[in-house]
């Protein structure tokens, strides 16, 4: 796997791979590469005739205080697990390579960006969306892999594609959890092995709130958020920041489920915040 850091090589890569005839298939990420990073690779690589993975912890999306200096990396172990499952090649430029000035433009996403993470992380998103654009920028036209962990990230990267008409075709791949339920996150590298053994309790809330859907019909979102803090507020060690019923397109909550909805929680346990999502319809009104 070639590995490259300057972006106008990167840039010239990604056109001769189109030139070539492929279809480049771009998985970007922060590194530390885990199962759930490997899963867009192998979807990549069974799409794409070039799998093209980026490799770059953006500070843009770091909010003062947040884990900017402790987020894991390993550029090695990553160029090692990206090859394993058919990468061929990777950029990891350095922040003075990606800019060698400070950016002075800002791509904001409004409505999507601003609520849940977006008000509980000021800016995250804006810094999310100026460095996928920018990596979408340099790949040209290509097919670009998300995964749904991420869920409002995924929804803003649709949005910014959909209103720039960037030559991108944006799939999202499903969320790759341990046999227990906890989605895999570069950030459970943080929890000590106590706070690993109760952290599958996330996704056990969620379960909780698609029950009281599917099972029981709910239809009212504030009861169903009422069931999904429920059931978090039986394991003490989690502090909850948010749990939510959202339309998956427009984050905006429905006054009535009736069509398809997202389920999002997000909590703090120990010294990760960790986030986790589900769908739910209600019988007869599939996704
Ligand atoms: O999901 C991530 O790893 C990052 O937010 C992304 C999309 C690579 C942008 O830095």
């Amino acid at each position: 796997m070639e590995l490259i850091t300057d972006p106008v090589a990167w840039r010239d890569a990604m056109d001769a791979a189109r030139r070539d005839g492929h279809q480049v298939g771009l998985v970007p990420t922060m590194g530390a590469l885990h199962a759930g990073h490997l899963s867009l690779i192998r979807r990549a690589r069974a799409d794409c005739g070039v799998v093209a993975v980026t490799n770059y912890v953006n500070p843009l999306q770091f909010g003062a205080g947040e884990d900017l200096a402790a987020y894991p990396r390993d550029l090695e172990g990553d160029a090692r697990a990206a090859e394993s499952v058919g990468a061929d090649v990777m950029f990891a430029p350095s922040v003075r390579e990606m800019w060698p000035e400070e950016p002075r433009t800002t791509i904001h996403v409004g409505g999507i960006s601003e609520v849940l993470d977006g008000a509980s992380r000021p800016g995250h998103f804006d810094g999310v969306a100026t460095i996928v654009a920018k990596l979408l920028a340099l790949a040209g036209r290509c097919w670009a892999y998300f995964g749904e962990k991420d869920f409002q990230q995924l929804a803003v990267i649709r949005r910014l594609v959909d209103d720039l008409s960037l030559p991108v075709f944006v799939i999202g791949c499903p969320i790759v959890r341990t046999t227990e339920g906890l989605a895999l996150s570069s950030r459970n590298a943080y929890l000590t092995p106590d706070e690993l053994a109760v952290a599958p309790a996330l996704y056990w809330s969620l379960l909780a709130g698609k029950r009281a859907v599917e099972d029981d019909g709910e239809t009212d979102p504030a009861a169903v958020v009422d069931r999904i803090e429920e059931a978090l507020g039986r394991e003490p060690r989690f502090e909850l920041d948010y749990a939510a019923v959202v339309d998956p397109a427009t984050f905006d909550v429905p006054g009535r489920i009736e069509t398809p909805v997202r389920l999002l929680v997000a909590a703090r346990l120990g010294r990760a915040r960790l986030i986790d999502n589900l769908p739910a319809s209600l019988p007869g009104s599939a996704e």
